[in-house]
């Protein structure tokens, strides 16, 4: 049981469903097909960097092969407004693949004007940008490459929750500026050590969040997810489910959220589940901004209610220069620990998520079956248990 969850090629048994075990067939491709990738700008770091793979300049290092094919590739990051290439291009694309760090969003609109959309693939996890019930009904598949960057966002989650709780960043910020006054920053510092640290989500990554948190001897470990850990697996890490959310939160000195981005859990965390927390609580959202509302999270900081925020993902990418996240302080001046969308994209993680996305693409090329945990959305419907509780 407990290896579906700490292997990062499998989706543990609770995940499947029942029609996974036999996954959909995949459609007849057409020769000479438009793929159409939208990946971020890299610029001279991605021309320095040939291992910064999700980039507009080193393309997943698919060219050659897809060219080789005799296939179309459209390789671009404009993908705002009717204009853009990435728009114009849908129109007659096959396969449309995007990371989630600079997401094509894929709305119900784009999907109807998409004609010949088959397959979107997410380089990377998490698959919120394309309107999943749009594409269940056109009968687009969409896939992403599972697992491929748990172990990196775990590891972020692990510091964001440190750098939090040991007020590390006015530290580190009052040492640039040439000050040295101790208490200014002791004040608010405490140890992991004796807290109350709660994961919402507790799949792939929140399992990973868990166990790495052992060690911290924290006072206790808790989850709130629909589905329960198999038993064996929570033992392991010693973890208690709890089944109401505000009553979860109500007991956690830090919340991490790791579920996906769906219907029920946009603006799960809101100014009314807010008031639920501890006074003075950490929050940690490294799954999705839009899973935490904005102006109430931005609230909360400012008085005081919670005493930190961090994370790397934001309700909107690349987030505006005025989003309120990248300055909100807490009333002691800190409480900040925002970063933009890297946790998942690691040079580590890009090669997994390149490689996994070749992959899914040579299983669609030469009509395989893929890989029962990669689908989200098959030609009948879900796939996963993960994106919220379904008929
Ligand atoms: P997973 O599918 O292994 O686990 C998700 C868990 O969330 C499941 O156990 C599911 O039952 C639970 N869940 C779903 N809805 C819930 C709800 N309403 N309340 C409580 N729990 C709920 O997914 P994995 O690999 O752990 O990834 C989780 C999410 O993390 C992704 O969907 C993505 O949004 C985000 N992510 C962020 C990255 C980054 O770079 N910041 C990179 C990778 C993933």
């Amino acid at each position: 049981l407990r290896r579906g969850l700490l292997s990062t090629a499998t989706r543990s048994p609770r995940l499947l469903s029942s029609t996974r075990l036999a996954p959909s067939l995949s459609q007849t491709y057409s020769a000479g097909m438009k793929i159409l990738a939208v990946l971020y700008k890299g610029g001279e770091a991605a021309q320095q960097e040939p291992r910064l793979l999700g980039t507009i300049e080193n393309q997943l290092g698919i060219r050659p092969w897809l060219e080789s094919l005799g296939h179309e590739f459209i390789v671009t990051d404009d993908k705002e407004g009717s204009e853009s290439v990435f728009q114009k291009n849908i129109v007659d694309a096959e396969v449309l693949i995007t990371t989630p760090f600079h997401p094509a969003y894929v709305t119900k609109d784009i999907i109807d004007k998409a004609k010949n959309l088959k397959l979107c693939i997410t380089a990377g996890v998490g698959s919120d940008h394309v309107d999943l019930n749009a594409a269940v009904e056109k009968r687009i598949q969409v896939l992403e490459v599972s697992g491929s960057n748990v172990v990196s966002v775990a590891e972020h989650v692990i510091m964001s929750i440190l750098l939090l709780v040991r007020n590390f960043v006015p530290a580190h910020e009052m040492i640039e500026r040439g000050d040295w006054q101790v208490s200014d920053v002791a004040r608010n510092a405490y140890d992991l050590e004796g807290k109350v640290v709660g994961t919402i989500g507790a799949g792939r990554i929140g399992y990973r969040v868990l166990q790495r948190l052992v060690p911290f001897n924290c006072k206790e470990l808790l989850y709130y997810d629909y589905a329960a850990l198999p038993e064996e697996a929570a033992k392991a890490v010693n973890a208690r489910r709890v089944e109401d959310l505000k009553d979860f939160v109500s007991q956690c000195d830090v919340v991490t959220v790791n579920c996906p981005l769906h219907e029920g859990t946009r603006g799960l965390v809101n100014a009314e589940l807010l008031k639920h927390f501890k006074k003075g609580a950490w929050l940690v959202n490294t799954a999705r901004g839009a899973i935490c509302d904005k102006d109430a999270v931005a609230e909360a900081i400012k008085s005081g209610q919670l005493n930190g925020y961090a994370g790397d993902v934001w309700n909107v990418q690349p987030a505006p220069r005025d989003h309120v996240w990248r300055t909100m302080k807490n009333p002691l001046g800190g409480g900040n620990g925002m970063v933009p969308h890297y946790s998942g994209t690691t040079l580590d993680a890009q090669a997994r998520y390149a490689a996994g996305t070749k992959s899914i693409l040579e299983n669609y090329l030469e009509n395989k079956p893929q890989e029962p945990q990669n689908i989200i959305i098959g030609l009948s419907g879900y796939e996963t248990k993960a994106y919220g509780q379904r008929k």
